[in-house]
């Protein structure tokens, strides 16, 4: 009591006691719950590992179908959120607006702000799985200039999503069930990963009682960042800007180990996995097997993989235990299902919606305190008023 310890970035600092999410960095293993990413990822849908993550246990098909059912009954959302979305730019980045609609929903939902009780905290989570998924379809849209429409709630969950993303007033739409196979796993594989920086900041945010819905949008603003979900974004760009430049992988290594050079290669690093990143492993499959279920040949990919290739060889890389990590090839399965790149960390954001949820309602059940970290001061120490005109 009384000392205070630094540690910048808190790479050794635990914030919080948790069982949702098991994390061995050197070991390479995720679970969620104590099920493993593995299993998780192969015999599981994104809704289930929802409930999984948010309640504990995974759901019987009773227990499943209600979740589900509550959900369908809030997937509607005020319409002057359409006005909202109207308002912005079309140039805005979706990850700004989705922040803003995700704040700004509390204002319609005003009863998911004071929740104590379990059945109040239930209530605004099933409201939020029910509307992000309208934001985040509509932030797409607006995008692209097509009408603001949802989908069919007589859809599983990822099905509606990519309903409401894709569907166009030109043509039926019809369902792709390698799309949706991928976006569940993709889901599932970014549905939580411990106390991470957006996580963090959910908590954090949480921690002060403010509602669920704007601790959420406080993690999306988080998540934005580069050197966190924004790096799938910054993935995609780099990939391309390499293709563009010839595709020549060893000028770029070259640029990621000049400590003089802020360029650092992106989907690359991780704070936790010093060995592998589990997701990258399956991501990397997924990539070869989506790409190769929906015909598209993406030179993009080879350039990641001579890139992956170089850097697992190259000392610099080896000494610093830099591996691929989950944001290296997603953006190349999202963008062969026809999702433009700066939609990419938006859904990052869908998926780690439960995970969030889960920790927000974790932190808040076993009512910890406010989140207040401390600090060394290293200003001036007392100093006289000097008035303006002698400054
Ligand atoms: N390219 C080149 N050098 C790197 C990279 C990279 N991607 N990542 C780390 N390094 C170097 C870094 O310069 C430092 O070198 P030195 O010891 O000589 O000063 C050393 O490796 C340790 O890096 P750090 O920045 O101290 O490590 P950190 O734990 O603070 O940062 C990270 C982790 C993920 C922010 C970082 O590796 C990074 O910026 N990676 C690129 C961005 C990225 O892919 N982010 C996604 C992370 S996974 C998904 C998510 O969190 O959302």
């Amino acid at each position: 009591k009384g000392v205070i310890t630094l540690d910048p970035g808190y790479k050794n600092t635990g914030s919080c006691e948790s069982a949702i999410t098991f994390l061995d960095g050197e070991k390479g293993i995720l679970r969620y719950r104590g099920y493993s990413i593995e299993e998780l990822a192969e015999k599981a849908d994104f809704l289930e590992v929802a409930y999984l993550l948010i309640f504990g246990e995974l759901p019987n098909q009773e227990q499943l179908d209600k979740f589900h059912a509550d959900i369908k009954s809030h997937s509607v959302v005020d319409d002057d959120v359409k006005k909202i979305i109207d308002a912005f730019p079309k140039s805005a980045h979706p990850m700004g607006v989705l922040s803003s609609l995700t704040s700004a929903l509390t204002a319609f939902n005003p009863s998911s702000v004071n929740v104590d009780s379990e059945e109040e905290m239930y209530n605004a989570i099933v409201r939020i799985l029910g509307k992000f998924p309208v934001l985040v379809a509509w932030t797409m849209r607006k995008k692209q200039g097509l009408p603001l429409d949802y989908g069919d709630d007589n859809l599983g969950y990822v099905e509606n999503v990519l309903k409401m993303m894709f569907k166009s007033p030109n043509k039926d739409y019809e369902q792709n069930d390698i799309l949706v196979n991928a976006l569940d796993k993709l889901l599932i594989l970014h549905a939580d990963h411990e106390q991470n920086c957006s996580t963090s900041t959910v908590r954090i945010t949480g921690s002060s009682h403010a509602g669920l819905f704007v601790s959420l949008s406080a993690g999306i603003s988080a998540l934005w960042g580069p050197l966190h979900g924004g790096a799938n974004q910054a993935v995609l760009e780099m990939l391309e800007a390499i293709k563009e430049d010839g595709g020549d992988t060893k000028k770029y290594m070259a640029k990621a180990k000049d400590k003089s050079d802020p360029f650092r290669l992106m989907g690359f690093g991780h704070r936790v996995y010093k060995n592998f990143d589990p997701r990258a492993k399956i991501i990397k499959v997924a990539a070869d097997e989506v790409l190769g279920d929906l015909g598209v040949e993406d030179p993009i990919l080879d350039i990641a993989k001579g890139l992956e290739k170089e850097a697992l060889e190259d000392k610099y890389f080896v000494d610093r235990k830099l591996y691929p990590n989950v944001d290296f090839y997603s953006g190349i399965i999202y963008r062969a299902m026809g999702i433009p790149v700066e939609m990419f960390t938006v859904m990052f954001a869908l998926g780690r919606l439960p995970g969030w949820i889960a920790q927000w309602k974790e932190m808040r059940m076993r009512k910890e305190p406010i989140g207040r970290p401390r600090q060394l001061y290293t200003g001036e120490t007392l100093r006289a008023f000097t008035p303006i005109e002698k400054r």
